[in-house]
């Protein structure tokens, strides 16, 4: 059931696994490992509570400047959860799509991501976004390259272009934006994540660290969400009318 306040699109900066694993006496990788099981909670209690899209920030750009070792073990295992969740896509009914540049992930990913994405492409209730090798700026320079390709092959005027024209050469062109982005482990900042995607979206920051998120932090998000009052440069007095 979707109660009328619930966010269609959530996006989350999965962090603190790192910290999670120093505090348990852990290698960084049990972190990691944790915070997989984190996500599978997260995708069941995502459509649970009626949220449609989910977006989740697992690697970005500028991880791979993270030690070779971790980047490996990183890859590893998101070509385990690949292949053991995509049965579990197919089952729930989840469509996948990879925010992000593809084309720089190991081959193997690319294969596994590609037959995940086609098997569940004609899905259309439920969507689970995840952000690889994702960085905002890139975003936004690949979809200037492309927008400036197809102005020159004439097939738009540059003139008409408009934001959501624009939109549709981002990585989310068929994802709404998200109404509420998540980041856990106390830390406050957006770290290079859909920035023009998140321009009006409510941002709930959460101490908990990623592998020990739970459905009831989940819920605790869509709780505040709901109690907040979506303006858009408006007055409160026009909202309510
Ligand atoms: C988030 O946890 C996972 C990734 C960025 C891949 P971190 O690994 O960033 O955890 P901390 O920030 O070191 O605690
Ligand atoms: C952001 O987390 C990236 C992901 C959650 C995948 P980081 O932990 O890498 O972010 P910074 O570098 O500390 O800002
Ligand atoms: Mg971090």
């Amino acid at each position: 059931m979707t109660a009328v306040n619930t966010p269609k699109h959530i996006a989350i900066i999965m962090d603190g696994n790192g910290r999670w694993a120093k505090q348990h006496k852990l290698p960084r990788i049990e972190g990691h490992r944790r915070g997989a099981e984190a996500v599978k909670r997260t995708l069941k209690a995502a459509q649970e509570n009626g949220v449609k899209n989910l977006t989740l920030f697992a690697f970005s750009v500028e991880n791979w400047n993270r030690p070779k070792l971790e980047v490996l073990a990183l890859m590893d295992l998101l070509e385990r959860f690949l292949s053991e969740q995509m049965s579990e896509l197919i089952k729930r009914k989840i469509r996948l799509r990879v925010v992000g540049r593809y084309r720089e992930l190991p081959e193997r990913i690319q294969t596994l991501l590609h037959k995940a994405e086609e098997a569940t492409q004609d899905y259309d209730e439920y969507t689970l976004g995840l952000a690889l090798n994702y960085g905002s700026r890139t975003e936004v320079v690949d979809a200037v390259k492309a927008v400036a390709q197809a102005a020159i092959e004439g097939s738009f005027d540059p003139n008409d272009l408009d934001y959501d024209g624009f939109s549709q050469y981002l990585y989310t062109r068929d994802m709404p934006d998200p109404d509420l982005v998540i980041r856990t482990s106390g830390e406050c900042r957006l770290s290079n994540f859909l920035l023009l995607q998140s321009a009006y979206s409510e941002i709930y920051l959460s101490k908990v660290l990623w592998p020990d998120f739970c459905e009831n932090e989940f819920k605790a998000a869509i709780a505040e969400y709901a109690s907040r009052e979506r303006r858009y440069g408006k007055t409160t007095e026009q909202i309510k009318v």
